[in-house]
């Protein structure tokens, strides 16, 4: 894990192999950022010019190394580009600022210590430089020979920046020391998150990944019941069992609990853990599959949250279910016309086998009910239709509860995640009507995305508050990296969960 210290250093005199400053774009070419006043001056007056006939307009995710005169300790300065200069008086975003920080780790992999010398202003401009720089500082080089381990030099560059230390604002202050450390558990948990996303699905099994809930709850002191697939097919739990009947993994369901004495209120976290899903008997073509093993980044973010949450020792009980299983075609599993028995009771025909989360889900939903938590967030790469309708970056947000759609969509606005609410339409419900059970686990076409919320919808206790997040878009990154955000597992939606147990702790919510 990468090591993050607050530093009262100058930007000019701190030992490190790389200074990392902050360029903008500014209405006539690059600006230098506040912070790098003392490189500037080593630089004559001229770091701006200089950048500029090095070819850099300030833009986001600009990275620019050049040598670092005399009079800077450090061999190499680092200038990375943080996007149109905010007007006279305003501050950088709070994202601008991950971002370019993330996207300076990543081209610091290799190095051992970077020193961020970018725009300071308050404790949350660190914290937001402290979670960007640790998120960036990231790889994942479990299945690499010879990376990382000074045996085959080549490949050494992959490894993460191993030290991060922050310039600027007031370190001593306990402000800062706060978000440090908040920063620390919770990129440390969105990068296990990664990890576990990562891995591939021949390791990463039911059993396994409730083998490392179980750790990770003797690690945190947490309560963690694990539902092997007997005790599931003996507690009626049709879903779990139906979706993971066709493997030689079979399924479970984990409650991975967070308690505090004095907590007022409990936020229930659900998350989708197919471990891969090849579609079932309803099978994926060619090209639909090769990323299936990312099927399970809802229950990773659930259990990073809850593990975050009970690092910084939150005042809120917050209980997280992992429903987990792998979804694939045998001569043992679910057949498309299979009407299954659900846990809370209903009955559902499955027209599709590769509709499987929704099936998990609802039995997972159904058992967090019974717990009358205050309210019920479910996270799940559910469907290819969230895709189609909000791009890869940004997830969805559906409830029963318009207020609560409203909070959540600020929460991810303010911790920097693209989020956007959506209806329920209760129309389409009607979609899954089945000629002979209580519902089918698919509709027509059209809304998919919004029909897999409702049908979720229906397995939620009566008035509790719940929302549905929709993550298939940007669990998993396929494209070229940018800021703090790698090829594969994002972690996508931890900091959202995060800030809502810590608004729910602090009585901010409901
Ligand atoms: N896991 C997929 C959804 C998905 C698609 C996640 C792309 C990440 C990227 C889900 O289980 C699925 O297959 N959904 C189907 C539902 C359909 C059969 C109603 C889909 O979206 O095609
Ligand atoms: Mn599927
Ligand atoms: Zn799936």
């Amino acid at each position: 894990m990468t090591a993050l210290t607050l530093s009262t250093s100058g930007a000019a005199t701190l030992r490190a192999d790389a200074l990392v400053v902050g360029v903008a774009k500014g209405p006539k070419g690059p600006v230098v950022a506040p912070g790098a006043e003392a490189v500037d001056k080593a630089f004559d007056g001229k770091l701006a010019s200089v950048l500029e006939t090095l070819g850099a307009v300030g833009g986001e995710g600009e990275v620019t190394k050049l040598p670092a005169p005399s009079g800077v300790k450090a061999p190499v300065i680092l200038a990375v580009g943080l996007g149109t200069a905010p007007a006279k008086g305003d501050g950088f975003d709070g994202e601008a600022l991950r971002r370019a920080a993330g996207s300076a780790a990543r081209a610091l992999a290799g190095t051992k210590k970077g020193a961020f010398a970018l725009p300071v202003e308050s404790a949350a401009d660190a914290a937001a430089i402290a979670e960007g720089a640790l998120l960036g500082a990231y790889a994942f080089n479990a299945y690499r020979n010879g990376n990382g381990n000074g045996k085959n030099g080549k490949d050494d560059k992959s490894a993460p920046l191993a030290e991060v230390a922050i310039l600027g604002g007031k370190p001593r202050d306990k402000a800062y020391k706060a978000v440090a450390d908040r920063a620390i558990a919770l990129a440390e948990e969105i990068n296990r998150a990664r990890d576990l996303i990562n891995t591939p699905s021949n390791d990463l099994t039911p059993k396994s990944f409730a083998a490392a809930a179980q750790a990770a709850g003797k690690e945190h002191g947490l309560t963690v019941e694990v539902l092997d697939e007997k005790a599931l097919a003996k507690g009626g739990y049709g879903g779990l069992t139906g979706v993971g009947q066709g493997s030689a993994n079979p399924p479970r369901l984990v409650k991975i609990a967070y308690t505090h004495a004095k907590a007022k209120k409990t936020v229930a976290l659900v998350g989708k853990g197919i471990t891969y899903d090849s579609g079932g008997i309803s099978l994926k073509p060619a090209g639909h599959n090769e990323t299936m093993k990312c099927d399970m980044s809802g229950a990773a973010a659930v259990f990073a949250s809850v593990v975050t949450a009970a690092r910084l020792g939150l005042q809120v009980n917050v209980t997280g279910w992992l429903a987990l299983a792998e979804n694939m075609p045998s001569g043992t599993a679910t057949r498309p016309g299979d009407v299954l028995t659900m846990y809370s009771g209903k009955t559902v025909e499955v027209l599709n086998t590769d509709a499987e989360g929704r099936l998990v889900l609802a039995d997972a939903i159904t058992r967090a009910s019974e717990e009358k938590p205050d309210a019920i967030v479910d996270v799940a790469t559910l469907t290819g239709a969230m895709v189609v309708a909000l791009g890869d970056r940004t997830f969805g947000i559906m409830s029963n509860d318009d207020a609560f759609r409203a909070s959540l969509h600020e929460i991810a606005d303010e911790v920097g995640e693209q989020s956007w609410p959506l209806p329920l339409p209760a129309e389409l419900l009607k979609g899954m009507d089945s000629p002979i059970a209580d519902l089918a686990n698919v509709g027509g076409r059209m809304g998919g995305g919004l029909a897999a919320g409702l049908f979720l919808q229906e397995f939620v206790g009566e008035g509790i508050t719940w929302a549905h997040l929709d993550i298939a878009g940007p669990a998993f990154h396929e494209s070229a990296p940018y800021g703090y955000t790698h090829k594969g597992g994002t972690g996508s939606s931890v900091r959202t969960l995060v800030r809502l147990a810590e608004r729910t702790a602090a009585g901010d919510l409901g």
